[in-house]
């Protein structure tokens, strides 16, 4: 089977790639300089320049392939999220570059298309269990991917197979917001906003890579959830990631503070989120090596 992937330079994408390699699979890589040209070679992935905003570019790109893998996005650092836009090139290779990847993949007879959406587009739930049959509630800043989602499904429309994976947070440690979780806890202090019993919805990224190859492989046209088997209440996920760091207890900043430094858009990241991977479980057989953030924090433990 032929692939093409964007983003496999990515935190999500290499893990991809390099597994997509291992089971046998062609895997064609859209690059944008030439230092991840090596870095994809390294791994067994062929390079191919291509730009998300030039059709012909991908046209050339996706002749041949049946897959194409979505993994590509542009989310600013955490120290740069709140600047006037900062999530413009996010939004953009979300709706201009996913429409033009579809419209390519729909030219050229593409059969899978895979994107990874996120859960945090879902309401705050309370308690109750939330999953891809719950109207979603997004800020601004999480629109530009339920416009990617519906590229997806009018792929599907077209007659193919088109896949969304909304991922919970990625956390591991090749990832940002867990390099800079750890760094404030540290200092004693837990970036992990909402009510102590508001659950946050989380992925150890190996597990998610897995789910994309598992997707390619068994699941039909559809949208799944992609999280872990237990989301953690805040106040459990603050204690696992002290024990990460060797401290009794963090102190966690108040939700207002979110609304004082980050404003209103940033305020999903203090929803209750207790997300369900039942359906894509049942769907594709996939189970994640790590169950909850419990168990990948003690995997991040770091001495004092
Ligand atoms: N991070 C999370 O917690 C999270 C949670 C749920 C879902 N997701 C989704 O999972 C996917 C992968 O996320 P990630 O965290 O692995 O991303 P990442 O580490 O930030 O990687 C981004 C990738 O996109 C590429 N890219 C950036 N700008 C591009 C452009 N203009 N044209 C083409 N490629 C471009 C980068 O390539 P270069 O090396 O060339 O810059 C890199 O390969 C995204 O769709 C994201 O929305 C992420």
């Amino acid at each position: 089977m032929k692939i093409f992937i964007t983003g496999a330079t990515g935190v999500l994408g290499r893990v991809v790639a390099r597994l997509l390699v291992d089971g046998g699979y062609q895997v064609h890589a859209l690059v944008r300089s030439a230092g991840n040209e090596t870095q994809l070679r390294e791994i067994g992935a062929e390079p191919f320049a291509a730009n998300l905003f030039d059709r012909s570019s991908l046209r050339e790109a996706l002749m041949g392939r049946d897959a194409v893998l979505h993994l590509a996005t542009h989310i600013p650092p955490a120290k740069d999220a709140t600047r006037p836009g900062a999530w413009r090139e996010n939004d953009r290779i979300r709706r201009e570059g996913t429409r033009n990847l579809v419209d390519s993949a729909i030219e050229c007879g593409v059969t899978t298309f895979i994107y990874p959406g996120i859960v945090f587009v879902y309401p705050d739930g309370g308690a109750n269990w939330l999953d891809a049959s719950t109207p979603p509630a997004p800020t601004s800043i999480l629109q530009s991917s339920l416009d990617a989602e519906a590229e997806v499904v009018r792929f599907t429309g077209a007659g193919h197979r088109g896949i969304v994976l909304r991922m919970g947070g990625f956390y591991g440690p090749t990832a940002s917001n867990t390099i800079d979780m750890l760094r404030s806890a540290r200092y004693r202090i837990a970036p992990i906003f909402g009510r102590n019993t508001a659950y946050q919805p989380l992925i150890w990224v190996d597990d998610a890579a897995l789910a994309v190859v598992d997707a390619l492989r068994k699941a039909s046209a559809g949208i799944y959830d992609v999280v872990d088997d237990e989301p953690l209440q805040k106040r459990e996920l603050a204690s696992a990631l002290a024990h990460a760091v060797v401290r009794r207890r963090l102190v966690r900043p108040p939700r207002f503070f979110l609304w004082l430094f980050a404003g209103k858009n940033f305020m999903f990241l203090a929803r209750s989120q207790r997300v369900s991977n039942r359906k894509f479980k049942a769907e594709t057989g996939w189970n994640p090596m790590v169950p909850s953030a419990r168990e990948g924090f003690k995997l991040l433990s770091i001495p004092p």
